[in-house]
């Protein structure tokens, strides 16, 4: 992937565009957290989704996995009735000293649920997990936490002294399905890129498997930061940090209560969504923001189009000053009004929420429309979501 003089395109864009700164109980759409790891706790769980799933049921597509979300994936119930837990603890006193170790200790096929205990500290790595292994889960402990980083940009060279561009960028690259992480922090530490710079693209944590769930993470970086790849993902009490094209992919996702900050003191892209008829299975996708903070440094434009009908819709989110009040960039669309381009807001608060200055093309949507993106339902969780890992 190029990004062409991006930053020079898109400086020039916000001149233009530069106007003065602007419960427990089961219902629609609602999350249910258990919060207990115990048997009971999971099995009660997963009756709440299935609860709810039969409150949403019309919502649901056919396309959801196995029987259509209706009940929980049976390889990964089997999955989570055996699981293992692993420690890696830099200082020693564990199985392994640090993740790669442990994650070649994983089975290929594997159909465990493997829990990395990570003790806090920095792990400076880089890490790939083979699609061969599914049902991993990173587990830290958010006020102590795990920091995996590394520092490649697309322009650091490669064993063939080829510049490993976007995707060889990234620190954490997830393959495998079933995927969790709770109370870790993902980072890619190379430099911020200067702007309109080339091969600047440093991605912290990129997620390609599917049915992906991240509690309490931390992702950090600068370009490109969270390359929400490919599959259904859900994002919830995150915070991702970057400046250009910072979450960015054809994921189908649903970030719910993340704090989504721009570092940069210049014009930051929040979104770069890449939903398009061209990508086979890539028109499923979209990105769906709930309940979120945005806030920052510089100039934020809520998303641009990657794809030709690329969706990002913001929910009951608190908007910053910082964000451009046409809120919407259409990039190399020509004619985003009917390209199939679906940008919507619904309900969002903070002074960089005015819908009625947003681009022409942007959506203010209604309840009914609002309604298939605002809850777990948009990524077909009840038939995935389990409760977050507990600390035991
Ligand atoms: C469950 O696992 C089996 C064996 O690995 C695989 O063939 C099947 O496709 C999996 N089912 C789902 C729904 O992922
Ligand atoms: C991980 O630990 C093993 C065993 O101590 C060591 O051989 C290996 O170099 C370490 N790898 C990384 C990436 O730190
Ligand atoms: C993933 O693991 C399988 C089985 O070990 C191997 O054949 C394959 O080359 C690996 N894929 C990548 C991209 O490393
Ligand atoms: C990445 O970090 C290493 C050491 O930690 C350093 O030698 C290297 O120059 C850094 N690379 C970049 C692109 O900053
Ligand atoms: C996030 O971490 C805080 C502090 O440890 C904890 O109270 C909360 O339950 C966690 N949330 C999730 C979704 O794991
Ligand atoms: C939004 O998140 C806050 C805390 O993160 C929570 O108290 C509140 O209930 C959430 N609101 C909605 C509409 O989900």
């Amino acid at each position: 992937m190029d990004y062409p003089n991006l930053v020079a395109v898109l400086l020039a864009v916000a001149v233009l565009a530069s106007l003065p700164a602007p419960s427990q109980q089961v219902k629609s759409g609602d999350m249910v957290v258990s919060g207990s790891g115990s048997e009971s706790g999971f099995d009660k769980w997963v009756a709440l989704n299935q609860q709810s799933y039969v409150v949403n049921a019309a919502l649901y597509a056919k396309k959801a996995a196995g029987d259509g979300g209706k009940t929980l994936d049976a390889n990964l119930s089997s999955a989570e009735a055996a699981k293992v837990t692993y420690v890696v603890d830099p200082k020693g006193k564990g199985d392994y000293t640090n993740i790669t170790e442990a994650l070649d200790a994983v089975p290929v096929g594997n159909t465990k649920r493997v829990i990395l205990d990570l003790k806090p500290g920095e792990y400076r790595e880089k890490l790939f997990i083979n699609s061969s292994k599914p049902f991993v889960t990173f587990r830290s402990d958010p006020m102590d936490p795990a920091v995996i980083v590394w520092n490649d940009t697309a322009a650091t060279l490669g064993k063939e002294g080829k510049p490993v561009g976007t995707v060889g960028s990234t620190t954490v690259a997830i393959e495998s399905d079933y995927f969790v992480a709770s109370g870790v922090v993902f980072k890619n530490d190379a430099p911020l890129a200067k702007p309109g710079a080339k091969g600047g693209q440093a991605v912290a944590l990129r997620v390609f498997g599917t049915k992906a769930a991240l509690y309490n993470c931390t992702i950090v970086g600068g370009q490109d930061t969270l390359y929400d790849h490919k599959g259904l993902h859900y994002f919830k009490d995150c915070v991702i940090k970057g400046s250009v094209d910072f979450i960015f992919g054809f994921g189908r996702s649903l970030y719910e209560g993340c704090t989504i900050v721009s570092v940069v003191k210049e014009v930051a892209v929040l979104t770069a969504q890449q939903r398009t008829k061209t990508i086979e299975g890539a028109i499923e996708s979209g990105f769906s923001f709930k309940n979120c903070t945005i806030k920052g440094e510089g100039q934020i434009y809520l998303g641009r189009a990657w794809g030709d009908s690329s969706r990002v819709i913001y929910a009951f989110t608190e908007m910053g000053k910082e964000v451009v009040p046409v809120g919407w960039d259409g990039w190399n669309i020509a004619k985003p009004e009917s390209s199939g381009i679906y940008y919507g807001e619904f309900k969002c608060t903070g002074a960089g929420s005015d819908a009625r200055k947003r681009v022409g093309w942007a959506l203010e949507l209604t309840d009914e429309q609002a309604k298939p993106f605002i809850g777990t339902h948009y990524v077909f969780g009840d038939s995935w979501l389990t409760s977050p890992p507990s600390d035991t």
